[in-house]
């Protein structure tokens, strides 16, 4: 399924559930080769020659270290453009500067506001456009989160990729934003099921609900919406949050601290919710505290360290397999 991928990453919901899986895996064969067998490169440098150009117009931890070090390790040169150095969509329009950068390089990794503004950089592109963030997406996000619930699961389990998340229950605790939609768009298609909790002033927007229903009952798996925390972690193996305020959110901070009133992720929330015994935490990060307590986010349930190192190995997959087309 590798080789039949589209050109670009903007959501994993535009990729089916055998293409995701297909990166998964060549991530969990990546991490085996480098961080267990030692293999510092790439023995192929396939993208020797190659320069990736990365557009970051927010700031960034996990995705740059991990889309860095992964070209690196492919034999390519990334070539970091933060956002003082080329204004995305300031100085010139994001449609003459993907025809621009696109003719000079081999790919873009790019990290902006709006979901309008990663399509038009791909419509314009003459190379695949990966996207590192939106405000609608973050498939590299899930990527990682799919090859570390495997690794969780299928500890537990031994199985294949998808007999371990097959049939799954994901809790999300929170804001509706890019992370949970991104959830949205792959793990219904995964067959697993999903239940969505947000404050009532922050609804899931109907297309990707629409969306996520139909993937959901193709896989039969099942996707439900609530608004009270200790209801929809029952039964849950696997619960998630994100901070409340996103980046560009900042001014609506003090409002947005009320509207996420009881909201926390603890140990109490699981306990009163009758989540599954072994429920995991998971978190994108960059954390902070109102959103999980200390005593789940440090404890043995929680796996955001490894969910955090396996954006390395999925963003390495990723772009071996879309910048390294002839
Ligand atoms: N999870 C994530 O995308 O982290 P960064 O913002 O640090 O890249
Ligand atoms: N929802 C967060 C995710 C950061 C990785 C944001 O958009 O800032």
């Amino acid at each position: 399924a590798l080789s039949t991928l589209p050109r670009d990453l903007i959501s994993l919901g535009d990729y089916s559930a055998e293409q995701i899986g297909a990166l998964v895996e060549s991530a969990a064969d990546f991490k085996r080769k480098t961080k267990y067998e030692g293999q510092a490169f790439h023995p192929d440098e396939p993208l020797k020659g190659k320069t990736i150009a990365m557009l970051f117009s927010k700031r960034s931890t996990r995705t740059r270290v991990a889309s860095e070090s992964s070209i690196a390790y492919l034999g390519g040169h990334a070539m970091f453009l933060g956002k003082d150095d080329i204004q995305l969509g300031v100085n010139e329009s994001l449609r003459d500067s993907a025809q621009v950068i696109s003719s000079m390089v081999d790919g873009i990794f790019a990290r902006v506001g709006a979901h309008e503004e990663i399509t038009t950089l791909a419509q314009h592109s003459t190379v695949p456009v990966v996207n590192a963030l939106c405000d609608a997406n973050h498939p590299t996000q899930i990527l990682a989160d799919l090859l570390t619930i495997w690794e969780v699961f299928g500890e537990r389990q031994k199985g294949s990729l998808f007999d371990v998340l097959k049939g799954l229950n994901v809790a999300w605790i929170g804001d509706s934003n890019n992370i949970v939609y991104e959830m949205l768009a792959a793990m219904p298609k995964c067959g697993m099921n999903m239940s969505v909790c947000t404050p009532s002033k922050y609804p899931i927007p109907e297309p990707i609900r629409q969306r996520a229903a139909l993937d959901a009952e193709a896989a039969s798996a099942t996707v439900s919406y609530c608004h009270d925390p200790v209801a929809a972690v029952r039964g849950a193996d696997i619960i998630v949050t994100d901070t409340w305020v996103s980046m560009g959110q900042e001014a609506e901070k003090a409002q947005r601290m009320v509207d996420f009133d009881g909201y926390q992720v603890s140990m109490d929330l699981a306990a009163k919710g009758n989540a599954n015994k072994d429920w995991i935490f998971m978190h994108c990060l960059p954390r902070k505290p109102e959103e999980v307590t200390d005593e789940v986010f440090y404890s043995d349930r929680s796996v955001v360290f490894q969910e955090a190192e396996n954006r390395k190995w999925t963003i390495l997959a990723a772009f071996n397999a879309l910048f390294s087309k002839k």
